[in-house]
């Protein structure tokens, strides 16, 4: 039975620009309490409230209006007292924009093996102490409240997206929609601080429908598609996310947790999906890994150390772009040079990479408005094919 709901306030506005008329792809401009950010977008993690290898000012000029802090990293580090004492996780590091914060859950799962779910919460050792805790979703908003980020998530029950288990992926399901319930219960600032559901259900599409049923009726300013950065087929991540977006009102801006590599995205761009988040690209800047439009190249490997061009061709990033226009034109022999060895070569391949991520997504957003976007999609390909490393 439905119970009675009361409409939840939102601290968000969600204006949709242009729809593509043969994709699902959708521009639209999400307006959020430090700023308005273009969708759809690519949102950078900085899991310890600090993106890795970046300065805030570096990170506010590869234009991003939005990244990630996660509950569980700051809840036990800096602590939930330090974060009401200086007034929430944006004046803790200095960041004026807007943060989203995922609700702990699975992170847990995926960082700790020992950590086991039930009704109550997700119990697990204390990296510290190997204490026993537990994370409920009451906890885990009450700690969202304390950070102030202008996105919340609810807490979910997270399993492994492949799992065989029908039974436990239907448990996992049925109580991600009960923690939802809890998590809205909890939440203090509905007007100040945007609570996502997470849709669930595995890879089973019946249970996804299900799953968006009861999510949609609860009424929360976003919607989130979780469980789908698992190493799943290409073809079942294309199956879920088109079914679930054809199941979710278009007037809510929809978000695809953990996916970040760039034909992952374009894809599920073009099934009507918004929002996007993944360490991959920030990660793989450390490895020495530079996101270009032909597909990721290494500059550790030594036919680089020739290579006077810079990391792409046209790239407009700082490390990229030419000195007479201001840029440090840092060319593929140079980071070759310094990458294996000097911290300076990952914080500025990760200028880099964020810099790309972004200028993909405008890209994406700018052929949809233009009703551009299948022209995109063949181009963007095309490019992965056929580009010369
Ligand atoms: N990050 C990637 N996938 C998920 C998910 O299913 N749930 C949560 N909370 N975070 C995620
Ligand atoms: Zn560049």
């Amino acid at each position: 039975a439905e119970p009675a709901r009361k409409a939840m306030p939102s601290a968000l506005t969600f204006d949709r620009h242009a729809k593509c008329s043969t994709t699902k792809a959708r521009a639209s401009t999400l307006h959020l309490p430090h700023g308005s950010v273009p969708l759809p977008i690519f949102m950078p993690v900085a899991t310890q409230a600090s993106l890795k290898g970046l300065t805030y000012d570096q990170l506010r000029d590869t234009g991003c209006m939005l990244c990630l802090n996660n509950t569980y990293h700051l809840g036990l580090k800096p602590g939930q007292a330090v974060l009401d004492s200086v007034g929430g996780a944006h004046k803790l590091q200095g960041w004026d924009r807007n943060l989203l914060t995922d609700s702990g859950g699975f992170q847990m799962v995926s960082l700790l093996k020992l950590a086991t779910v039930t009704e109550e919460g997700v119990r697990f050792l204390s990296p510290h102490d190997g204490s026993p805790m537990l994370l409920t979703p009451e906890h885990s908003i009450s700690l969202q409240n304390s950070i102030g980020s202008d996105i919340i998530m609810q807490l979910d029950d997270v399993i492994a997206t492949t799992s065989p288990d029908h039974a436990r992926i239907k448990e996992a399901m049925e109580r991600s929609v009960r923690w939802l319930d809890r998590c809205i219960e909890e939440h203090k600032y509905p007007e100040k601080q945007n609570l996502f559901c997470i849709i669930q259900g595995g890879l089973d599409l019946e249970l996804r429908k299900q799953c968006c049923e009861e999510m949609v009726a609860r009424d929360t300013p976003g919607i989130a598609i979780g469980g789908l950065s698992g190493g799943e087929a290409k073809e079942e991540f294309c199956k879920v996310v088109d079914t679930c977006t054809g199941l979710l009102p278009e007037n809510k801006p929809r978000y695809v947790m953990g996916v970040g590599y760039p034909e992952d995205i374009v894809v599920a761009v073009a099934l009507g999906a918004d929002m996007f988040d993944c360490v991959w690209p920030t990660r793989t800047a450390r490895f020495g890994d530079a996101i270009v439009s032909s597909g990721t190249i290494n500059l550790r490997r030594k036919h680089f150390a020739q290579d006077f061009r810079p990391v792409e061709e046209g790239c407009t990033c700082t490390c990229c772009r030419p000195v007479d226009q201001g840029g440090l034109g840092l060319t593929r022999a140079y980071m070759h040079h310094i990458t294996a060895k000097e911290t300076v070569g990952a914080h500025l391949l990760t200028i880099h990479n964020v810099h790309f991520m972004l200028t993909m997504m405008g890209n994406i957003r700018q052929a949809i408005i233009e009703d551009k976007y299948p022209e995109y999609l063949r181009k963007f390909f095309s490019n992965i094919y056929q580009g010369d490393k």
